[in-house]
């Protein structure tokens, strides 16, 4: 089977597979970011402790190979944020997600990591990648409009719902891998 590659370049910033060792600084991050993070993510919208952290990291070394997630590096070596692939919207389906640390936003790193992953998703064996976000968060749905995906429908969300949301998920469908 073909799996993703640990590492990939996306423009101005790195995806690198976490690690274990990745925990303090992968809590220090998701710290830094609460605020900018629990409007929209579930799992941010009640606090984040470093037993998140190392609890995050286990799942997705074992998950490794249906979902792949990678840390966010921004030069030199800085955690800008997370993003993963997820096989879970059936098959040849990848859905995308991604959280960009507030210090770090508009600078194009999500734009650039979803466009680095929806590349390797098609490359490991995918037909077609989604990106999901409220119709609320607007920043998140620049993203896929910028990156050639076309709106294909919107439904009530399938995960909790967070203070930020209005409720109408919003999914977005790229059926080749985009040419930026
Ligand atoms: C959504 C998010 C990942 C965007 O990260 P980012 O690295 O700033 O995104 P980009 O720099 O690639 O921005 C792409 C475009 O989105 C739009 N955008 C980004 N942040 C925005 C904001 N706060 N308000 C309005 N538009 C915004 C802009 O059009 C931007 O392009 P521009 O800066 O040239 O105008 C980031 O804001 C974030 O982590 N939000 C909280 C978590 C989240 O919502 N995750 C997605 C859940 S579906």
């Amino acid at each position: 089977m073909v799996t993703a590659a640990e590492e990939l370049h996306a423009g101005p910033v790195t995806l690198r597979r976490w690690r274990p060792a990745d925990a303090g600084a992968l809590l220090r991050a998701v710290e830094e970011s609460l605020g900018h993070l629990a409007p929209w993510m579930p799992w941010a919208a009640h606090g984040y402790t470093a037993a998140d952290a190392e609890a995050f990291l286990a799942a997705a070394a074992e998950a490794w190979g249906t979902t792949y997630d990678y840390a966010i590096v921004a030069p030199p070596d800085a955690i800008a944020g997370s993003c993963s692939i997820m096989a879970r919207i059936g098959p040849g389906g990848f859905e995308i997600g991604y959280w960009v640390h507030p210090a770090h936003t508009r600078r194009g790193y999500a734009t650039a990591a979803a466009a680095a992953l929806a590349r390797e998703a098609f490359r490991i064996g995918a037909d077609h990648v989604e990106i999901v976000h409220d119709i609320a968060n607007v920043a998140s749905g620049a993203i896929p409009r910028r990156l050639g995906f076309t709106e294909v429908t919107r439904r009530p969300p399938q995960e909790e719902r967070t203070a930020g949301e209005a409720g109408l998920d919003v999914v977005w469908r790229l059926q080749a891998p985009p040419s930026r």
